[in-house]
C-alpha cells in the first residue's frame, strides 16, 4: 500500500476542498476519509486508518474490494476491446443481455444498458411513458431513485427535491410507502387491509388511468427507512397495476444481485414487474454500469417503433465483461444464499442488541439489507433527531445524535449508513463478510450506540 506523508495528506485535503464540488450538505471543517485501498470488507485511507465497512462503499460493492478474479477479467477485456460505439454491438454486451434474460424473473428479456442507477431509471420512466403514451409516474414519498431531473422528481425525498430554483416535473405523484413502524394512516397490519396499497389504486383513479404510465418503487424502499413490506403488499400492488393497465417498475439498483438473500428482491414476493432497473451490484462497483430490462410485450413494441434514446457508453464492453464476471462470482460462491444466512445471523444479533439498548426502536431487513431505527423513546417512538434543530445544528454532532453516532463509529473504525434527518442506520455489508467480521462490526456499533445514548442522555423518560 502506498503511504502518504503528513504534508501530502494536508495537500490532498486542501486540494479536495479547492477543486471538488461538495455533495449534499457540506460540513465546515469535516474531513471525509480519502481512500487509497481496500480488500473484502475493509478499506484504508491516506492516513493509514483501517475501516470495517458495513455499507459496501455506497451499498454497491457486493463482492468486496480487490476481487482478483474480476480484476483479471476486466484487464483482459481492456486488452481485447475496451469500448465500441453503441451504433454497433460488442460481444460482452450481447452475452450480458442474454445472461440477464436468463437470471431475471418471469418474462423480463430485453435490456437497454446505461451507466448508472439514475440513468437506468430515466430509461425505465421514458420507456413506460412512450409505451403507455401517458406522462404520469406514481412512486413513494421519501424514496430515492437518482439525482438526474426525472429521478429527482420521481423520488419523493425532500432532501433531494426541496431546493430553491430546482425544477421538479409535476406529472410525478407520490404515495406513502408500507412503513408499518410509522404507518401514516395510524393503522396496524393486517387489520389495515393494506390501506397503503389501496392508496395506489385511489391515486391512479383520481389522476385518471389513461394518464398514468407506471408505478415505480424499490421492492424494499431504502431511503424511506429500509421498509420491508408485508407479505401480501406487492401481490396486491401487482393486481392493482394489472387491473388499471398501469406498468409496474421495480428499481432494484440497491436490492438486486443477491443483496437481500435472493438474486432479485422481487422474488421474495413472487411478483414480476414489467420493467426492472439495475446498477450498483451489477458490476459490484468495479466499473460503472446501469441496465433496464423490459418484458416481452414492451420489448416487441420497441422492436417495431424503436426507442428514441442513446448513450455514448451504452453497452460499454469493459463494463459488460466485468458484469459477466461479477454475476458468475455470485453464482459460483452462492452469494444469495450466503446473504440470506449471514443476514439472518446479523438481524438476530441486532435484535439481541435491541433488548440491551433501549434507543433501538426497530430492527428490520432481508438478507444483508438491514435497517436499525434509533428512537428517543421506545414506547412513544419519538424520533431521535430533535425536530427543532436549526439547519446548522442538524449537521452538528453536538446537537444531532445521528451525526454524532456516525462520526463516532467512523472514529471507532466502522462505517454505517445514516443521514442527518432520520434515526435509521443502514447496514449493508459486502456479501462475502464473515461471521467474525459481523461480530467485530456489531461490537463497535453497540459501544458507539452506548456512547451516543450517554452523551445525549437517552432514552427520554
Ligand atoms: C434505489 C436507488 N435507485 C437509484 C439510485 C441511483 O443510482 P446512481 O447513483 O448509480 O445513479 C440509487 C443510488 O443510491 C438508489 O439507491
Amino acid at each position: 500500500m502506498k503511504t502518504y506523508s503528513e504534508d501530502e495528506v494536508k495537500r490532498l485535503y486542501a486540494d479536495a476542498n479547492a477543486y471538488l464540488v461538495q455533495r449534499w450538505e457540506p460540513r465546515p471543517g469535516y474531513e471525509a476519509p480519502t481512500i487509497v485501498g481496500g480488500e473484502g470488507v475493509y478499506f484504508w485511507d491516506v492516513k493509514g486508518k483501517r475501516y470495517l465497512d458495513f455499507i459496501s462503499q455506497l451499498y454497491n460493492v457486493h463482492i468486496g474490494l480487490g476481487n482478483r478474479e474480476v480484476i483479471e477479467v476486466a484487464k483482459r477485456q481492456l486488452d481485447e476491446l475496451a469500448y465500441s460505439s453503441p451504433s454497433y454491438f460488442n460481444v460482452p454486451q450481447i452475452q450480458l443481455a442474454r445472461k440477464l434474460a436468463q437470471i431475471t424473473p418471469g418474462d423480463l428479456c430485453k435490456t437497454f444498458f446505461s451507466n448508472s442507477g439514475a440513468e437506468a431509471n430515466e430509461v425505465a420512466i421514458k420507456i413506460a411513458q412512450l409505451y403507455r403514451a401517458a406522462p404520469k409516474i406514481i412512486s413513494f414519498w421519501d424514496a430515492y431513485h437518482g439525482s438526474t431531473y426525472a429521478t429527482v422528481s420521481v423520488g419523493g425525498s425532500a432532501r433531494n427535491r426541496q431546493h430553491p430554483g430546482l425544477s421538479i416535473m409535476e406529472e410525478f405523484k407520490h404515495v406513502p410507502s408500507p412503513y408499518c413502524y410509522r404507518c401514516v394512516y395510524r393503522k396496524t397490519y393486517p387489520e389495515c387491509d393494506l390501506l397503503c396499497a389501496e392508496m395506489i389504486r385511489y391515486t391512479i383513479e383520481k389522476e385518471g388511468e389513461k394518464t398514468v404510465a407506471a408505478f415505480l418503487a424499490e421492492p424494499i424502499c431504502s431511503w424511506a427507512g429500509q421498509v420491508v413490506p408485508p407479505p401480501d403488499y406487492w401481490p396486491r400492488v401487482r393486481e392493482i397495476c394489472d387491473e388499471k393497465g398501469v406498468l409496474l417498475i421495480f428499481d432494484e439498483v440497491m436490492t438486486g444481485f443477491a443483496r437481500t438473500g435472493k438474486m432479485f428482491a422481487c422474488e421474495h414476493w413472487n411478483v414480476v414487474p414489467d420493467i426492472e432497473t439495475y446498477a450498483k451490484g451489477i458490476t459490484s462497483g468495479y466499473v460503472p454500469l446501469g441496465a433496464t430490462i423490459v418484458n416481452k410485450k414492451i420489448g416487441d413494441h420497441f422492436d417495431e417503433k424503436g426507442f428514441p434514446h442513446s448513450y455514448t457508453y451504452s453497452g460499454h464492453a469493459l463494463a459488460c465483461a466485468t458484469s459477466l464476471a461479477v454475476i458468475d462470482y455470485y453464482y459460483k460462491e452462492k452469494l444469495a444464499d450466503r446473504a440470506a444466512k449471514m443476514g439472518e445471523y446479523m438481524i438476530g444479533e441486532l435484535k439481541a442488541m435491541q433488548d440491551r439498548q433501549p434507543i433501538i426502536g426497530d430492527v428490520r431487513g432481508l438478507g444483508l439489507f438491514m435497517g436499525v431505527e434509533l428512537v428517543a423513546n421506545r414506547d412513544t417512538r419519538e424520533e431521535i433527531v430533535p425536530k427543532n434543530l436549526t439547519p446548522e445544528q442538524r449537521l452538528n454532532p453536538e446537537y444531532n445524535p445521528i451525526v454524532y453516532l456516525s462520526d463516532k463509529a467512523k472514529e471507532n473504525g466502522l462505517i454505517i449508513g445514516s443521514s442527518p434527518g432520520t434515526g435509521i442506520l443502514r447496514m449493508m455489508p459486502t456479501l462475502v463478510i464473515t461471521k467474525e467480521q459481523v461480530d467485530e462490526g456489531l461490537r463497535i456499533l453497540e459501544n458507539t450506540i452506548m456512547e451516543t445514548a450517554k452523551k445525549f442522555n437517552l432514552p427520554k423518560k
